[in-house]
């Protein structure tokens, strides 16, 4: 079993990779800064948007622009505040005139994605609009058909509650869509109370014989995750606080400004 503590310096190890991709190679050009994602390390429920904005890319952040007023509102409505969750995208960079990602962006970017997933451990995923919803379902169904429908799916080695909504900024050209994501939202704290999906038993690669299996399941049980990269860098240190994954409406002191570019709490 990984600590809480473990995953989070995990995940800052993987912000530090991430920060110097150049997978794509139009997109590690025309960005300022890789848009990690931020919030709580440990969170319950986790949003995955689609790429980062002109606002996101100046300020390494994910949703501070208008669609990110626009989630905030829609938590703050349902009693929860930013460093109560963990948000990022589907791709790290901000595609040139905010354009769609391209297929192959969002494959190169999968791994920091189901990294982020698999460290944080959500219960809730919530999609925002169909890159990311086709992408965490494996499946072309539209937004439109299943938003506000959860269902328990596999993402990586884990099962979690995937709940596709209307994406803010779409949501934002149109009043009535603000109105059904706002329904969609209140759906939420249901679903936290609901707990974590049961998981399916870890995985154990079938032995071939006895002594192999032997060395496979000594693996699986006694070995310890690595708990990250050995070198922190500081200004990370300082401005990363123990996870904590507060319950739904729990008071939570305001968080301070952040100038990094992984804004954990
Ligand atoms: N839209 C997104 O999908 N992500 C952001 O971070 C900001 C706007």
């Amino acid at each position: 079993m990984v600590s809480a503590d473990e995953r989070r310096e995990a995940l800052k190890g993987l912000f530090h990779e991430a920060r110097n991709c150049t997978r794509c190679p139009q997109l590690a050009q025309t960005r300022h800064t890789v848009v990690f994602g931020g919030g709580n390390a440990n969170a319950d429920l986790m949003f995955v948007g689609e790429a980062p904005g002109r606002n996101e890319d100046e300020r390494g952040l994910p949703f501070v622009g208008q669609a990110g007023k626009l989630l905030d509102q829609l938590l703050g409505e349902i009693g929860l505040t930013r460093n109560q969750v963990f948000v990022t995208n589907v791709l790290r960079c901000r595609p040139p005139g905010n354009r769609d990602p391209h297929p192959v962006e969002i494959e190169n970017c999968q791994e920091w994605l189901f990294g982020t997933i698999e460290q944080v451990q959500p219960t809730i995923i919530c999609t925002l609009g169909n890159f990311a919803t086709k992408l965490l379902r494996g499946d072309p169904t539209g937004i439109m058909r299943i938003h506000g429908r959860a269902e328990e799916r596999l993402v990586g080695p884990r099962r979690v509650r995937l709940f596709p909504v209307f994406h803010p900024a779409a949501a934002l050209y149109t009043p009535a869509n603000v109105e059904v994501l706002r329904r969609d939202f209140q759906q939420i704290p249901g679903l936290l109370a609901l707990g974590a999906p049961e998981q399916p038993p870890p995985l154990v690669e079938a032995p071939l014989e006895v002594a192999e299996a032997e060395v496979v399941e000594a693996d699986a049980v006694d070995e310890p995750r690595e708990p990250g990269p050995p070198t922190l860098a500081e200004e990370l240190e300082a401005v990363v606080a123990p996870a904590a994954s507060p319950p739904p409406g729990g008071e939570e002191p305001e968080p301070e400004p952040q100038g990094d570019q992984l804004g954990l709490f």
